[in-house]
C-alpha cells in the first residue's frame, strides 16, 4: 500500500499549529460579525476540512452551504476559467455570506466567482482563506481573513490535493517536486 507521506518534502504547518491558528481566525470572525447570522459557503472540495474545523469555533448563528467549482482540473496550472459543478441551494439575497476557501493562489477562481455571487445581492460577501499565496496572484483578489501566508510551493494536505490525493493528511506539507513533474 502506498505511503502518501513519503511524497511530502517538508511539513509547513503541523496539526497543532493549524488548530491554534484556526481558533485565532475564528476569534477575528466572531468579533467582526458579532451575533449576525452568517451563511458559510465552502468551496469544495479543498475547503472541506478547514470549513469543518473553523465552523466549530464560530459563535455567531451559522448556516452551511457549498459550491463546487473548478479552475485547475487535474493540472497543476490554473486555467483562468471557473466551472460551476454544484451551485448553492441557499438564496443568499440579503444574507451575510462568508466564502471559505482552502487556498487563494492566482485569484482566477474568485475573480470569476465573486461577481456571480455579488449579482445575487447578499448583504455582505467576505472571503476567508486558509492559505494565501500572494506571490502567485494574477488578479487583484484579497482575503478578508487569512489563516497562513505561504511561499510559492506546491502544498498538499488538510484538504488540499494533488490529483485528488493527500487531502486527508492532517498537516500542510510541501509536495516533492518529482511527484508532480513526473506526471506532466
Ligand atoms: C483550488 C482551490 C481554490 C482554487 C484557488 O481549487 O480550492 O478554489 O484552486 O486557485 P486560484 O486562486 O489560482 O484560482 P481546485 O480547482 O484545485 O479544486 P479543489 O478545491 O477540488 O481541490
Amino acid at each position: 500500500m502506498k505511503n502518501w507521506e513519503q511524497d511530502v518534502k517538508k511539513v509547513l504547518f503541523h496539526q497543532e499549529e493549524i488548530a491554534i491558528r484556526i481558533k485565532e481566525l475564528a476569534g477575528a470572525i466572531n468579533e467582526y460579525y458579532g451575533d449576525k447570522e452568517l451563511v458559510l459557503v465552502g468551496i469544495l472540495k479543498g475547503s472541506a476540512i478547514f470549513f469543518a474545523d473553523l465552523a466549530r469555533e464560530l459563535s455567531c448563528p451559522v448556516m452551511f452551504d457549498f459550491m463546487c467549482v473548478s479552475s485547475y482540473g487535474s493540472s497543476a496550472v490554473s486555467s483562468g476559467m471557473v466551472d460551476i459543478k454544484k451551485d448553492l441551494t441557499t438564496d443568499i439575497a440579503g444574507k451575510n455570506v462568508l466564502l471559505i476557501e482552502d487556498i487563494l493562489d492566482t485569484g482566477n477562481t474568485l475573480h470569476e466567482l465573486l461577481p456571480i455571487l455579488s449579482e445575487r445581492k447578499p448583504a455582505s460577501l467576505k472571503l476567508c482563506c486558509f492559505l494565501n499565496k500572494p506571490d502567485r496572484r494574477q488578479k487583484p483578489i484579497q482575503a478578508d481573513f487569512t489563516g497562513f501566508y505561504i511561499p510559492d510551493e506546491f502544498v498538499v494536505g488538510y484538504g488540499l490535493d494533488y490529483n485528488e490525493n493527500y487531502r486527508n493528511l492532517p498537516y500542510v506539507g510541501i509536495l516533492k517536486r518529482n511527484v508532480y513533474e513526473d506526471c506532466e
